[in-house]
């Protein structure tokens, strides 16, 4: 080789390819399936098994068309075809309409052609593209295949075999997608079927799904068989609300009522795919225990009376005004849109004047936690170096996120070390998974750091063997070294552990690594949004705190609160010993949700004046002395925010049960009762006050949220120029006096404080108590599963029953060591409280601990947990007792 030859600049290689389709040149991604850069520049390819989320198999032959090749023009399936350098194409050949009309004319051989009966008529694929590209009459007289229809193959799907065409994206789907191989081919040739195994019903939460991409109507889901035909559906796209993955949908409606929704392929997001949950909750919307006019109380425990809105309304507002700022608070708000919350916090904040306002229940991260971190989005997760979850089981909590997490680990390889006391749906797809003592995450995570750092555990740490530490330092270390995001989902993983313990980890796990970035595992749909708009004691909108944007509130609103506020705990405390006199329950069930049941029932009945502001009714606004109806999801617009801090659009669509309400205008018309103008007349002028006001939300405006370019949303804080910071004098509490000062700060126009985008939140250092090894209690494990005993599921018929019934599940040796038997009925007795459970065999659990879910039974967990002077260590002990009690 000559210095020349060496020394030569190297030809650039093409980056892309050209293609000539139906004579029309045009560009290709190498690697980019002939299917999808034909439709990417205009040419539908007709298809049945391809599905661009899924791995091709080339099923059905549909989509064949003519391929150049050595030997001339061939027949090639174009969803099995690269493109290649100057391949030429032929889409609507002679040849290639032979053979369309071949396959369809053999498809429909035993296709019942039931359409006027089949949910998918008038939206099938099957009757489309014979329309399009079929033969127009068949050859086949016989009569058709005919089997048993419909057979439930869960409590949500149906198949009607004989309308199945073999296409194998729902068999794909489960095993590729969800992991959750349940339907299956079986027989061969002629006989080959859809089936799934005796005995074992296709029981995943991801159910829907395969009902969504079945190109027949082969697959449809129960709640919506024989419930709208297409032609009657009018739909919006919008974000699902259950869940803080915010996965977008289409919400369809026939008559005023939601009828279904559908996946939306949002590719930062869901990719299509909603779980069963998501997808079929709207149930509830339609449910015949939504709350439909204010309910009124004279006295606690008297019957409810409906009442007119405005005797209502002013009934809370000379309730409300009777009380000092410090005796007013407000508890809830996560599911809410960003609208309903910023209205909310106004009403709080400046006209009430109380900092008392939390949309937590006792069950997350303090709000410097989830957002004071460096950020991590899911797509940065899914091409991380590494995946560390400190936090839930994604499976039962955040469902769509586990899907992403599993296909990146599994598709893409990307190691995930999962710290988790109890097994979790992320389990088998763990590169490792870190078995810490219940309490001890931190100690765990600290001894894999120092692992990764080159010196081995040689003992048992945190209750994890020295194996499985150097392990995760092993896999941890090696992605330091690739230099590549390490994206941590961090979350609280079970209430009856500290959330200190998860919080110490990651600001472990911050410090050794500048590539550190944090996917927060939010419990509530919109508590990024709450915590945005200033959902919390301390924060104020835009996660200011008090001292940096107290006087520019202050100043901006005329007013701005009394002094620093109190969390959801102290608040039910304060309740409980006459310190709070008036609570305010915006869509919550501190009952229900909050750590301490005990705490919230005493909250509750000790204030003087409950108000609840709800969709359905529940045990905590219950107690209600003025219990508002309220709109809910799909019946009002707004936007929302995912745990990304991925800001979407919400969408109305049907009417609002009798006189229900958007939250945002209940907190308007209070405040205006209360002397102050809000000065909103529509949700779109709420919307434009967060953009103006809420210097994490800046950027996000009515205008840019309806680009079609911003379609999946904008994630906040948007990188914009600064506005100016108005100097302001710092204080914890604000006093109208101060405002005043403040508004003459020599700045005609002053900005909102843009402290989120330029400084975030600092993190606070936690103190670490590890818990002592105990030798006879079990430490108790708790979290949420995807069914529950919560008002959404009980409200939607086709869910409720999924919930399953409440248990305490044990490894065998334990249920031996106490000389119990499963199915027993016994007592699982801690410091605060006892709950008879059945015990359920989990031989995946370790020894040494008890789980039980959460918000399942008559009284749930929240029965059993220590908070307050009992939470010594933050974690729960439990003894188990036989016999009932
Ligand atoms: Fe395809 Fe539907 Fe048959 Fe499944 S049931 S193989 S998705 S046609
Ligand atoms: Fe809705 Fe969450 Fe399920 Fe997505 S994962 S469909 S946001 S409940
Ligand atoms: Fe290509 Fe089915 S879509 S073979």
């Amino acid at each position: 080789m000559t210095d020349t030859a060496t020394n030569a600049p190297e030809t650039p290689k093409k980056t892309t390819l050209t293609v000539t389709i139906d004579g029309v040149a045009m560009e290709a991604n190498p690697g980019e399936l002939l299917i999808a850069a034909a439709e990417r520049t205009g040419t539908y390819i007709p298809r049945f098994c391809w599905h661009p989320r899924m791995k091709e198999v080339g099923m059905c032959r549909m989509c064949l068309v003519e391929v150049s090749g050595p030997r001339g023009m061939s027949l090639q399936p174009a969803c099995m075809q690269p493109c290649a350098e100057a391949m030429v194409v032929d889409t609507k050949s002679a040849t290639v309409k032979k053979a369309q009309d071949g396959v369809l004319e053999f498809l429909l051989v035993n296709h019942p052609l039931d359409c006027p009966v089949c949910d998918k008529g008038g939206e099938c694929p099957l009757q489309d593209q014979t329309l399009t590209f079929g033969p127009g009459e068949s050859r086949f007289v016989e009569e058709k295949r005919h089997n048993e229809k419909p057979i439930p193959i869960s409590d949500l799907v149906l198949l009607d075999r004989e309308r199945c065409i073999l296409c194998d994206r729902c068999t794909r789907f489960s095993k590729e997608v969800a992991g959750d191989p349940l339907i299956h081919f079986i027989n061969r040739g002629n006989a080959t079927e859809v089936n799934t195994f005796p005995d074992d019903p296709f029981a995943s939460y991801f159910s829907g799904n395969v009902v969504q991409i079945c190109p027949v109507g082969a697959l449809t889901a129960s709640p919506y068989r024989f419930a709208a035909r297409p032609w009657d559906l009018d739909q919006v796209e919008s974000t699902c609300t259950s869940c803080a993955v915010g996965c977008r949908v289409v919400v369809q409606s026939s008559g005023d009522e939601i009828t279904r929704l559908q996946g939306v392929d949002s590719d930062p997001v869901n990719w299509g795919w909603l779980c069963d949950k998501g997808r079929f909750d709207f149930e509830a919307i339609s449910s015949p225990s939504r709350l439909s006019a204010p309910l009124v109380r004279a006295a606690r425990g008297a019957a409810p009376e409906k009442v007119s809105w405005s005797s209502a309304m002013a009934r809370i507002a000379s309730a409300l005004r009777a009380y000092q700022p410090s005796e007013i608070g407000f508890i809830g708000g996560a599911r809410l849109t960003n609208e309903d919350q910023y209205a909310y916090v106004r009403l709080a904040k400046q006209v009430l004047r109380t900092d008392n306002v939390d949309a937590q229940l006792a069950d997350g991260l303090t709000p410097d936690a989830w957002l004071g971190f460096p950020k991590a989005t899911i797509n940065d997760m899914a091409t991380a170096g590494a995946i560390v979850l400190l936090g839930p089981d994604l499976k039962e909590e955040l469902p769509v996120l586990f899907l992403r997490l599993r296909d990146a680990a599994v598709n893409k390889k990307v190691p995930v070390i999962e710290f988790a006391a109890a097994p979790t749906g992320v389990s088998p797809y763990a590169t490792e998974s870190v078995r810490y003592r219940p309490g001890e995450v931190a100690v765990a995570l600290k001894a894999v750091l120092v692992a990764a750092a080159g010196t081995s555990a040689e003992r048992q740490i945190g209750g994890v063997e020295a194996e499985s530490i150097n392990a995760a330092g092993r896999v941890l270390a090696s992605a330091m070294a690739g230099g590549k995001k390490i994206v941590v989902i961090l979350g609280r993983a079970s209430m009856a552990e500290p959330d200190k313990a998860f919080v110490e980890a990651a600001l472990a796990l911050t410090a050794a690594s500048k590539e550190v970035a944090i996917l927060p595992a939010m419990r509530r749909a919109n508590l990024h949004g709450a915590l945005d708009m200033g959902m919390a004691p301390g924060l104020l909108p835009g996660r200011v705190t008090h001292g940096e944007g107290g006087a520019w509130f202050a100043a901006h609103w005329g007013a701005g609160p009394s002094g620093p506020g109190l969390d959801t705990a102290a608040m039910l405390k304060g309740a409980g010993d006459g310190t709070i006199k008036a609570l305010v329950l915006l869509g919550a069930d501190p009952v229900a949700d909050f750590v301490d049941r005990d705490l919230a029932e005493r909250g509750l009945l000790g204030a003087e004046f409950v108000v609840a502001i709800d969709t359905l009714p529940n045990d905590s606004n219950a107690h209600a002395h003025v219990l508002l109806p309220a709109a809910g999801f799909g019946e009002k617009s707004g936007t929302t925010t995912n745990l990304e801090g991925r800001v979407t659009s919400l969408s109305s669509k049907v009417s609002a049960p009798g006189t229900a309400r958007a939250d945002w205008m209940i907190a308007t018309e209070l405040a205006a009762l209360l002397g102050t103008d809000f000065g909103y007349e529509t949700v779109g002028d709420v919307t434009d006050d967060i953009a103006a006001t809420v210097s994490s939300h800046a950027g996000a405006t009515r205008a840019e949220l309806s680009r079609p370019s911003n379609a999946d949303g904008i994630v906040v804080p948007v990188p914009v120029p600064l506005p100016v910071v108005v100097p302001v004098v710092v204080s914890e509490s604000v006093s109208p006096d101060d405002a005043a000062e403040a508004r003459v700060d020599g700045n005609a126009e002053p900005k909102p404080p843009a402290v989120a985008v330029t400084k975030p939140l600092r993190v606070r250092a936690v103190d670490g108590v590890v818990p002592q090894p105990d030798s006879y209690s079990l430490r108790l494990i708790t979290g949420r599963v995807l069914y529950d005993q919560g008002s959404i599921v009980q409200a939607s018929s086709s869910l409720a029953n999924l919930a399953r019934p409440a248990s305490v599940r044990l490894h065998s040796g334990e249920i031996e060591r106490h000389a119990m038997h499963p199915g027993d009925v016994i007592r699982v007795v801690s410091q605060t409280g006892e709950l008879a459970l059945t015990i359920e065999v989990d031989d995946h659990l370790p020894r040494g601990v008890a789980f039980v879910p959460w918000n399942l039974g008559d009284r749930g967990v929240n029965t059993l947990l220590n908070v307050g002077e009992l939470a010594t260590d933050g974690i729960t002990k439990v003894r188990l007792e036989s016999g009932r009690s």
